[in-house]
């Protein structure tokens, strides 16, 4: 059987993935079901990427291990991936021991052949988050974590000779045209990384510990994308005992993943392979971004469009649909509330739910007690039919081209010429006579077969949908295959037709956006969920207060610029913070656990709209956030870096 291997990155374990970080997995669980319906053995790998500095610091911000923390996520993460209906066959996480195995390995083995060596990492280092940074990674030339200011200095550490690979990378290029796509990726590798030459890489660490030792140096920590990238063939077993499928799956045929990152998949991993002798990956493919509003959506932006809102909302397959119809494949496409109700509304209420709906409707009504046997055809059937048989083969080479929104773009113009017959036949103007009950056994015929090779064609996009469509036309084994899309006239002379519920109802779009709008964002179910939430009153509740009350308390992000302790206090801190839109000033008897110095350049929560008061004589404006803690401390809440003062909190 032929082997197809496809690949998602593996996902930072971030509190919670919005709708862009579905994209890839979406596309990629689309593709994996396409060529398992073609009758390929497939692999479709996803998994979560858990080491590295930023995650040690943020779980010890919230007082847990860092193993604790990624648990949690993950596990969430695997719930979202459940209620998209993504059939992944393997997740694999870097915190897996196997996985820790074959770096080990993998390391040892760079090691051996002299494709890594010991040197000194000399950069921009800040003392107190004991983290090195690159020149670009600096913000305003500070440090990214805390915002306090850097000094040069240097660590021991392993690196990569990915110097060695410059040549060899482009000539990779040059000799393999379809190894890095779109184009526009090969010229932005070229251009940006490969013409100005490669520097070795850094590829161990000792600032911080969470991350898979070096074995022969425990000191250090294997650098994470060493690591991440490996995931792609330790999987598989390379370098372990616990599988034992990389000699039947790899090379994989695709890894598909955001523009970002295709630096490191482009560049690094096949450099990495290289060093180790190993087959390379047939394809690089390298997306857009879903934008949202013009900008990368990402959680710090506070711009997050969360999936599990959005398809408890609208229903999973209508939002794989927006996904792949939406977006361009290969360029950034736009996510808006309205584009994704008119694509519902057009598209699957009016042309497909319509289309199955009328068909159905009419098939009841004319012929309940079955079809006859002779059928009369018509000129006007030759058109459908042959559209019907070359739009499987059309389908096929633009999924192969991983043109998913053209192929689905090619299956709804054969939906809306099916809808289109129906107006040209007009079988409600032929069941008024019985002489012309031959030619609309044809019609409807022809209607049924041409709405069971959309499904499945469709069955790939939308896994719940194919089945209520072949549900409604009463048929399912062979004739739902892939291979049957291929022929036209497979119905039987009587199939057990049943009338379904609408599969997509109409969204009345000004209703749907005002409602959203009045939601401010997460939308009724989010509200809905709070309230039944709030209506179980949980232990240790003191009481209970409604969504709209805790609504006029305006919570935000904001930095701490600077800090000092209130004259003749010896537990109030005069604290000055940026609030996203200008500075003010808070007092905060927090001075006994913390000095001016631990918090300047920290992010906190704010109490923005608290009533102006003075303590002690200092003009306080709003409160900052803090936890009770046992034996009468409190410790400061406070927010990731890359929430940016002035997002709201709520
Ligand atoms: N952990 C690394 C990947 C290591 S792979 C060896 C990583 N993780 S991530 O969680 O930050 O992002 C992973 C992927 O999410 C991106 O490459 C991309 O595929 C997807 N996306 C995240 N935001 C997205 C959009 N706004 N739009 C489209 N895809 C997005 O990078």
């Amino acid at each position: 059987m032929k082997k197809f291997y496809i690949t998602t990155p593996i996902y930072f374990p971030s509190a919670k993935l919005h709708i862009g970080h579905s994209y890839t997995t979406v596309v990629c669980d689309t593709i994996a079901r396409y060529k398992r319906m073609q009758g390929f053995d497939v692999m479709f790998l996803t998994g979560t990427d858990e080491h590295g500095q930023k995650i040690e610091s943020i779980a010890k911000e919230a007082g847990v291990s860092p193993k604790a923390y990624v648990d949690e996520i993950v596990a969430g993460i695997k719930e979202l991936w459940k209620l998209m209906d993504i059939s992944y066959d393997r997740f694999i996480r870097t915190t897996d021991d196997y996985h820790e195995e074959s770096i080990q390995n993998i390391f040892n083995e760079l090691y051996k052949r002299g494709e890594i060596y010991k040197s000194e990492y000399k950069g921009a280092y800040c003392k107190p988050c004991e983290s090195f940074w690159t020149d670009s990674q600096l913000k305003d030339k500070k440090c990214p974590d805390c915002g306090r200011g850097v000094e040069q200095a240097s660590e021991e550490a392993y690196f990569f000779r990915l110097s060695n690979y410059t040549d060899k990378i482009l000539k990779l290029y040059e000799d393999n045209p379809g190894f890095l796509q779109p184009q526009t990726r090969i010229n932005e590798m070229v251009n940006n990384f490969l013409k100005p030459g490669l520097d070795d890489l850094c590829v161990s660490r000792t600032s911080f510990a969470w991350g898979i030792p070096v074995s022969f140096d425990p000191g250090h920590v294997v650098y994470v994308w060493v690591d991440a990238l490996s995931n792609y063939i330790t999987a598989l077993g390379y370098g372990n005992t616990s599988y034992g499928d990389f000699d039947k799956y790899w090379p994989a045929d695709v890894h598909l993943m955001a523009k970002e990152i295709v630096r490191f998949h482009a560049i690094i991993w096949p450099a990495m392979l290289m060093a180790l002798d190993l087959p390379l990956p047939k394809k690089v493919y390298g997306h857009g971004w879903l934008l949202f509003g013009g900008d990368k959506m990402s959680k710090s932006k506070g711009n997050v469009v969360d999936p599990v809102i959005l398809c408890g909302r609208y229903g999973v397959d209508a939002i794989r649909y927006f996904l792949m119809r939406e977006v361009p494949f290969g360029q950034d496409g736009n996510f808006t509330n309205e584009a994704l109700i008119n694509r519902i509304n057009a598209d699957l209420a009016n042309d497909l739910g319509n289309l199955v709906s009328r068909s159905v409707t009419m098939a009841l009504k004319y012929f309940e007690g079955g079809f006859p046997k002779e059928r009369v055809s018509a000129p006007v059937d030759d058109e459908l039919m042959d559209m019907a048989k070359g739009l499987s083969a059309k389908v096929e080479s633009l999924m192969d081209d991983l043109q998913l929104p053209l192929a689905l773009t090619e299956i709804f113009k054969f939906i809306s010429r099916t809808n289109k017959y129906i107006d040209e036949t007009m079988p409600w103007a032929l069941a008024k006579n019985e002489a012309d009950c031959p030619r609309l056994a044809a019609v409807i015929c022809n209607l049924l077969e041409s709405i069971r090779i959309a499904g499945i064609l469709l069955s790939p996009f939308m896994p719940q949908t194919a089945p209520k469509i072949f549900e409604q036309l009463g048929i399912s084994g062979d004739i739902t295959c892939w291979q049957s899309a291929k022929t036209f006239e497979l119905l039987p002379q009587n199939p057990k037709i049943n009338r379904g519920d609408a599969m997509f109802p109409r969204i009345d779009l000004e209703k749907e956006l005002n409602e959203l709008e009045a939601l401010g964002g997460p939308g009724k179910e989010a509200e809905d969920t709070l309230k039944a939430q709030a209506a179980k009153k949980p232990e240790g509740v003191v009481s209970l207060v409604d969504i709209a009350d805790f609504a006029k308390i305006e919570l935000k992000a904001a930095k701490i610029i600077a800090c000092e302790a209130v004259p003749k206090s010896d537990k109030l801190l005069k604290i000055r913070i940026d609030d996203g839109t200008g500075t003010r000033q808070v007092v905060s008897g927090i001075h006994e656990w913390y000095k001016p110095d631990d918090l300047i350049g920290r992010k906190i929560i704010l109490v923005a709209n608290l009533k102006p008061a003075k303590i002690r004589g200092v003009e306080s404006n709003g409160m900052l956030l803090a936890a009770d803690m046992p034996g009468n401390e409190a410790r400061v809440v406070f927010v990731d870096d890359h929430v940016p003062a002035g997002a709201k909190i709520r």
